[in-house]
């Protein structure tokens, strides 16, 4: 038995999909915690290409327990489109459960998360525009409506009659936007509730009796660790907890079930949306990073909006580290640096105010993380393919060398490395799960 979290470690869209997809396997159990359809999951299977939002990906696996957690924020149309769409594709939800305490997307929350980023101007955050951060400030206020809501006639009418005349004021007077109509939320609303109600139900409880039986549960995180919102580049982060502590949050298990935390790390960077970035590369590099024409080009799977794509950060990778408590790495997308005559990682940063070299970053605070600039390392790139590589020893030596230095300077063991999108485009250097347990090295020391 062991239970296992998987986080990105970087600005999300790691590869975090592909990752959990292969753990999966092994898994009796796969659990989403935080966040809504704001994300994109590719993963890449014999019969074809998946691009999950809400649901666990764990559905690709007939027979597994696939739990929408209650730290999850849930569009309960796209949810319904998206299950529709598997289910045409023939996979079962048998599995499926969605936690009955989950907050949901209300009509209301997808307009004002578009037109407060329109009011931002240029200080928006180039959200997702999927309602995340007004259904989770509903949430804070304790007016949010949850899954268990839309179950209940009376109770999701009396919320309704409150909560959408103050959204109107909002939408009317601020925004200079329509009003919407309570009665015809309510109605559209306890008709999603009438066709989710066969898989609500108190999710933790199903986890805890899972731990019980000593089955294998896999937590499959969304977004990245620069997206968190404690620990993330405020204000341009998501509005919920990515990171692993989110996991027992958002489950609603203990920190004590946990056996591992891996990270996923691309074998450079990307992040999609505004905020501080700072190895990204515009040019020639930035182009030859996003691979546009590839199936697997950087190009956000819920919005369609180019990736803004840089060098491997090694000084958030050792951030990352610190604040999942990292036992190892997962690197993807490795294949993409293959026709690189030189590739580079940033080791430090050098403060643009005071000319300051910092090996940790010194705060992630906006106003400090922002004036960070890169010092890199510059490698020989390999010039060969690495796709059909199956083992660490396949790979070109300067491309060891590469995943080697990266091992260093974050602390922690790169565990698995992905050279491809499919599943068998994938090198287990050591068994992520069972593997011994690594005490982090010097390099981690802050
Ligand atoms: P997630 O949100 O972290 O699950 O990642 P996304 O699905 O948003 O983006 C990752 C993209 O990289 C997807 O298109 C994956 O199919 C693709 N991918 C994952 N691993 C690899 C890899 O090793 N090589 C290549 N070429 N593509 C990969
Ligand atoms: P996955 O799970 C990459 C980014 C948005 C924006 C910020 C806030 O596929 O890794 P939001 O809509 O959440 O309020 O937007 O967060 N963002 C993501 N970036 N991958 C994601 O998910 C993301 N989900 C949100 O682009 O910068
Ligand atoms: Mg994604």
């Amino acid at each position: 038995m062991a239970n296992v979290i998987v986080v990105g470690a970087q600005f999300g869209d790691e590869g975090k999909a592909k990752v959990t997809d292969l753990l999966s396997q092994n898994a009796d159990v796969v659990v989403r915690y935080q966040g809504g359809a704001n994300a994109g999951h590719t993963v890449v299977v014999d019969s074809g290409t998946y691009k999950f939002h809400l649901i666990p990906s764990g559905i690709l696996y007939k027979g597994k327990l696939c739990v929408l957690g209650p730290g999850m924020v849930i569009d309960p149309q796209a949810f319904l489109k998206e299950l529709g769409g598997l289910m045409e594709r023939g996979l079962d939800d048998s599995g499926l459960k969605v936690s009955a305490t989950a907050h949901v997307t209300m009509p209301y929350h997808l307009i004002l998360d578009a037109a407060e980023e329109d009011a931002r101007g240029p200080q928006k955050i180039g959200t997702t525009k999927r309602g995340i951060g007004p259904t989770y400030a509903d949430k804070c206020s304790r007016t949010g409506i949850r899954v268990e809501d839309l179950l209940d006639t009376e109770v999701l009418k009396q919320k309704l009659e409150y909560i959408v005349p103050r959204k109107n004021v909002l939408l009317e007077r601020l925004y200079n936007l329509p009003p919407l109509n309570a009665g015809e939320i309510h109605e559209q609303y306890i008709e999603y509730g009438r066709k989710m109600s066969k898989y609500v139900c108190d999710t933790s409880a199903i986890i805890f009796n899972s731990v019980r039986e000593r089955k294998n549960i896999l937590f499959e995180g969304a977004q990245g660790t620069l997206l968190d919102l404690d620990h993330g580049s405020y204000p341009y982060v998501t509005s919920s907890s990515p990171t692993a502590g989110g996991a027992c949050i958002g489950a609603g298990i203990g920190p004590t079930i946990i056996d591992r935390v891996i990270g996923v790390s691309k074998a450079f960077m990307t992040r999609v949306g505004e905020g501080p970035f700072p190895t990204e590369q515009g040019g020639e590099i930035g182009d030859q990073l996003r691979q546009i024409g590839k199936p697997w080009a950087e190009v956000g799977v819920t919005t369609g909006r180019p990736r803004r794509c840089g060098w491997f950060d090694a000084v958030l990778g050792r951030y990352a580290v610190r604040i999942n408590g990292l036992d190892c790495m997962a690197v993807t997308k490795l294949d993409v640096l293959d026709e690189f005559d030189e590739v580079r990682v940033c080791v430090a940063y050098r403060d643009i105010k005071t000319g300051e070299r910092h090996n940790e970053l010194p705060s992630i605070a906006g106003s400090i993380f922002s004036r960070m600039e890169p010092v890199y390392e510059t490698f020989a790139g390999w010039n060969k393919p690495t796709t059909e590589c199956r083992s660490f020893k396949d790979l070109p030596v300067a491309a060891q060398r590469y995943l080697n230095f990266i091992e260093e300077q974050v602390g922690v063991p790169v565990a698995i490395v992905s050279v491809g999108q499919k599943r068998d485009n994938t090198i287990i250097i050591e068994d992520p799960i069972h593997g011994p347990k690594r005490v982090l090295t010097k390099s981690t020391k802050f």
